[in-house]
């Protein structure tokens, strides 16, 4: 059977499938265009995504949208989501059984939006996408091709947030992203 957004998103709604549907308040979908090339995966929902629902509408959005601005891109053009949906208590790393459920919604995401451009912010959706042992200090801003579609990972950024430093190597990353979009890579 075919699913169709509204199906996954009634899915992640109601979802049951680990421990952290009872301490969330909201589940996070992705949103964004869902006719985007370029996809933005993330950790897992902060608290403040977690209080509305939505990803990236705390500190590390406003880090975010900063990014976007700098390299002339806009939420508009992207969809952005997280590896898991549900806030994991206290911010602390999402567990490999919490990743391992929520892992269908991705998929089905990925399935549906058939990026060509995935962006993976930080190590934990980096090793999850991208490789294992993927090292974001020292790969990030590198290129993978996998089924038609180009992988990279940058800093997430609330690495940023903890060290402002790192800002414009982030938005170099960024850049290139745009780059290898506009020359419909
Ligand atoms: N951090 C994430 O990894 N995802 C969000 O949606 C917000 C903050």
């Amino acid at each position: 059977m075919q699913y169709t957004w509204n199906d996954i998103e009634q899915h992640v709604m109601v979802c049951r499938q680990c421990p952290l549907s009872q301490t969330r308040h909201l589940p996070v979908m992705g949103r964004g265009n869902r006719q985007a090339d370029i996809m933005l995966i993330a950790e897992a929902p902060g608290g403040q995504e977690d209080e509305q629902g939505i990803p990236f509408v705390g500190r590390s959005g406003e880090i975010l949208d900063r990014l976007l601005h700098d390299c002339g891109l806009d939420r508009k053009e992207l969809y952005m989501t997280n590896i898991i949906k549900c806030h994991p208590p206290g911010n602390r790393d999402p567990k490999e059984e919490e990743k391992d459920a929520c892992f269908p919604y991705l998929k089905y995401e990925t399935f549906l939006l058939k990026p060509r451009i995935i962006v993976c912010l930080g190590r934990v959706a980096a090793q999850r996408i991208i490789s294992p042992d993927f090292k974001i200090t020292r790969q990030h801003g590198t290129w993978t091709v996998r089924k038609n579609c180009a992988l990279t990972a940058t800093f997430h950024p609330s690495a940023i947030l903890r060290e402002p430093s790192r800002y414009e190597s982030v938005k170099a990353d960024f850049c290139e992203v745009v780059k290898k979009h506009a020359l419909r890579y």
